[in-house]
């Protein structure tokens, strides 16, 4: 991106104004200024109950119903009744759980993954209750689910496969769509956390082949608000966790409804992705193109800008003999989005995130609710891995800061007392 439309981008986060140079963003992202407006105008002008007939509800029907019908648009879904709004992921996906309960009968089989976060575990894990039988798929040394792996792991029994499309610790995007076919081959339906790749990638579901996707809209610069796509014919079986019919979807899975205002200023994401596609357009000197080629070209400006900012730390990372990466060492030889964990050889994560925080670099330690992949590995004793997680708006000069306060942390003499 050229200093225009970086210009543009960190201008869209007023959180960005600050000392800080924020590298917590797999946590949750800033927030862009059009969103929170959104949220504002929705609550002011119109915040009244929807489904009556006076014309303020019904304009406030239609801005609810337009705004889901773009998030569908946005990633791909075939309509927007495919599409689940709800408070987080972690909610969304015990809400799909639940709706799952009755099918399963003692000794059918649940894949999850060693790779998972809490949120696309736990919710399966309380299916053992009705009798499902959790099966586990563990990464490679690529840190890489892989399609040999699953093969080996499905049976005729297995009736889901739960797997997460990038984890929140390793970055490494995986093999969705030929995961996909393998679970699909088996018989079993496929549910994705997609929620650690939806911030730096294209988010098209038809395009990947699996039967249900979820993500966190908080970490793709939205609302604190998540969306849940289950293919049509999928989401008719489910049972209703809300009080309408079985074939009214989404509302059978949306109990007490959902929240209006963030919905709504979700939609300053598609705003802001249109712009900076016609703005990273426009620079290379293309013509003016559509909303959907826009938002097209947004992504390819937001993948190549995270490759050059995510490179020179994995490069530095890699002279190191004391570090350990956990995930792809290189953004060039893999496909990984700048999602950088890592550990340091005799010191506590959590020494190094404090040493690290004197120079106002936001950056942060743990199992991130990871906790599969981090007792794997055996990383607990350490306080977890050390994360510094990007995004596009992200600078080559926040990076320098980055790896200039990590040098500095790590020529800090060992306190045996801290060794882990
Ligand atoms: C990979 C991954 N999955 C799921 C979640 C849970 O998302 P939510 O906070 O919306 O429940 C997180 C949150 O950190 C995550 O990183």
């Amino acid at each position: 991106m050229n200093d225009d439309v970086m210009r543009f981008v960190r201008e869209s986060f007023p959180g960005l104004a600050s000392e800080w140079a924020f590298f917590d963003n797999a946590g949750g992202s800033l927030t862009l200024a059009r969103v929170a407006d959104l949220v504002s105008d929705y609550l002011l002008h119109t915040n009244v109950q929807l489904g009556a007939t006076y014309e303020r509800s019904r304009m406030a029907a239609e801005r609810v119903a337009g705004a889901r019908e773009r998030i569908a648009r946005w990633i791909g879904a075939a309509s927007a009744e495919e599409v689940v709004l709800g408070a987080t992921s972690t909610l969304l996906l015990d809400t799909l759980a639940r709706a799952m309960r009755e099918r399963f009968e003692p000794g059918d089989e649940i894949v999850v993954t060693r790779a998972e976060h809490d949120a696309n575990l736990e919710p399966w894990r309380r299916l053992e209750q009705d009798g499902a039988k959790l099966v586990f798929l563990d990464f490679d040394e690529q840190y890489t689910l892989t399609p040999d792996a699953l093969r080996r792991v499905v049976s005729p029994r297995t009736r889901l496969v739960a797997l997460t499309h990038v984890s929140n610790l390793f970055g490494t995007v995986h093999p969705l769509r030929e995961l996909a076919e393998v679970a699909h081959r088996a018989g079993a339906e496929v549910v994705v956390d997609g929620v650690a790749y939806a911030p730096h990638r294209a988010v098209d579901v038809a395009a990947f082949g699996v039967d249900y996707y979820v993500f966190s809209l908080y970490k793709v610069y939205g609302p604190h608000h998540a969306v849940l796509w289950g293919r049509r014919d999928a989401m008719l079986a489910l049972d209703p966790v809300s009080f309408v019919p079985r074939d009214r979807i989404p509302q059978k899975l949306e109990p007490g409804n959902v929240n209006y205002e963030l919905t709504v200023g979700a939609t300053g994401i598609l705003d802001y992705l249109e712009e900076l596609g016609r703005r990273a357009s426009a620079a290379t000197g293309e013509s003016p193109i559509d909303s959907a080629a826009a938002i097209t070209a947004a992504y390819a400006a937001i993948e190549a800008h995270e490759e050059a900012i995510g490179e020179p730390l994995l490069a530095w990372l890699r002279t190191r003999d004391d570090v350990r990466i956990i995930g792809a060492s290189s953004m060039l030889d893999a496909d990984r989005v700048p999602t950088i964990s890592f550990v340091v050889k005799g010191r506590r994560s959590s020494d190094v995130v404090r040493a690290v925080e004197r120079h106002r670099v936001a950056i942060r330690y743990g199992d991130f609710y990871a906790r599969a992949p981090v007792d794997r590995l055996g990383l607990r004793e350490q306080d977890g891995v050390v994360r510094v997680s990007m995004v596009h708006y992200n600078t080559p000069d926040e990076v320098d800061r980055v790896i200039a306060a990590l040098d500095e942390a790590l020529a800090e003499p060992l306190q045996s007392s801290s060794t882990p």
